[in-house]
């Protein structure tokens, strides 16, 4: 039985219609148990990151996890902690989880950090881990315009973001065979686009601002520093070029070519 958090997203969502399919048994690991999916063999638990108990009675009897990470939260890491000590405390031998690009502790991106000491908590945990390492996804670039306009200090740098359902495919695939575990995948899409050509692409103007604009343009949010520093580091990862990686191994994995943004844009 697979454990799968995250299934009122779409991710993990995708991930739990991908297993139903399958006919694989399930534990959906949900914050609202009405918006929970109502998919064949899955039964559902209740539980947030927040609540070691209810994690680790969710996680009971699972052999493997799809750890979706957590929404952006100052204290997200303390979340992804209680989930792993539950993972650990419920007997889970293998986990699988969305971490991100480059993760590391010093990367510029400041939400990657997260990802990097949750890797390590999960190794240090002793499980059979997938780390399925994302690049941007491209299904949230259309979402970053603003007044017509993408705007951000990204300069020229690049970016090889990844569709959420080439994600959600590859998660898939490597829940349902053990072979992936022990292993990280670089997930990207088919290209690396620059800013510019991104709002080239969805009929918008690029301003390349710079730090200061970004971060005074992003004043009237009234979101906590920390919020605003992972939104401007979005854009500044991209310009020191952390993010201008392109790999294959959506289609190694999945056997079928990456979505470009055309395709995310157009829903496909
Ligand atoms: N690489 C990128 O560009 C990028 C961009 C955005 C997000 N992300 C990360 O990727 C993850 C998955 O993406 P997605 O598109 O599937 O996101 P999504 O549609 O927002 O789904 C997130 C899922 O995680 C659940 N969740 C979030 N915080 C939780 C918590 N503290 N406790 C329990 N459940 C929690 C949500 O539950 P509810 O339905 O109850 O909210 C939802 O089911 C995100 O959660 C975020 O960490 C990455």
């Amino acid at each position: 039985m697979i454990a799968v958090t995250g299934a009122t997203g779409q991710i993990g969502g995708r991930v739990a219609r991908g297993l139903a399919a399958a006919g694989v048994p399930q534990r959906l690991v949900v914050r609202d148990a009405n918006r929970a999916p109502d998919l064949e063999r899955a039964d559902v638990r209740v539980a947030t990151y927040t609540d070691a108990e209810a994690l680790r009675h969710a996680f009971d009897g699972a052999q493997a996890l799809f750890f979706v990470s957590a929404a952006e939260d100052a204290h997200r890491l303390d979340q992804h902690r209680t989930v792993v000590e539950a993972a650990a405390a419920a007997g889970v031998e293998r986990v699988v989880y969305t971490s991100f690009l480059n993760a590391s502790p010093t990367c510029t991106f400041t939400f990657g950090r997260d990802h990097f000491a949750t890797e390590q908590m999960l190794e240090q945990g002793g499980f059979a881990t997938t780390f399925l390492r994302d690049s941007f996804y491209l299904d949230i670039l259309p979402e970053f315009v603003t007044d017509g306009a993408l705007r951000g200090p990204a300069g020229t740098g690049k970016v090889g973001a990844v569709a959420r359902a080439d994600v959600a495919d590859v998660a898939l695939a490597t829940l349902l065979d053990e072979s992936h575990a022990g292993r990280s995948h670089d997930l990207t899409g088919p290209e690396a686009l620059s800013f510019g050509q991104i709002a080239d692409r969805l009929g918008v103007e690029f301003v390349d601002e710079t730090i200061e604009q970004a971060y005074a343009s992003r004043e009237g949010f009234g979101a906590p520093a920390w919020m605003v520093d992972g939104w401007v580091s979005t854009y500044t990862a991209i310009a020191a070029g952390e993010l201008d990686v392109v790999t294959d191994a959506v289609e190694s994995i999945t056997g079928r070519a990456p979505r470009t943004l055309e395709d995310v844009v157009s829903g496909r």
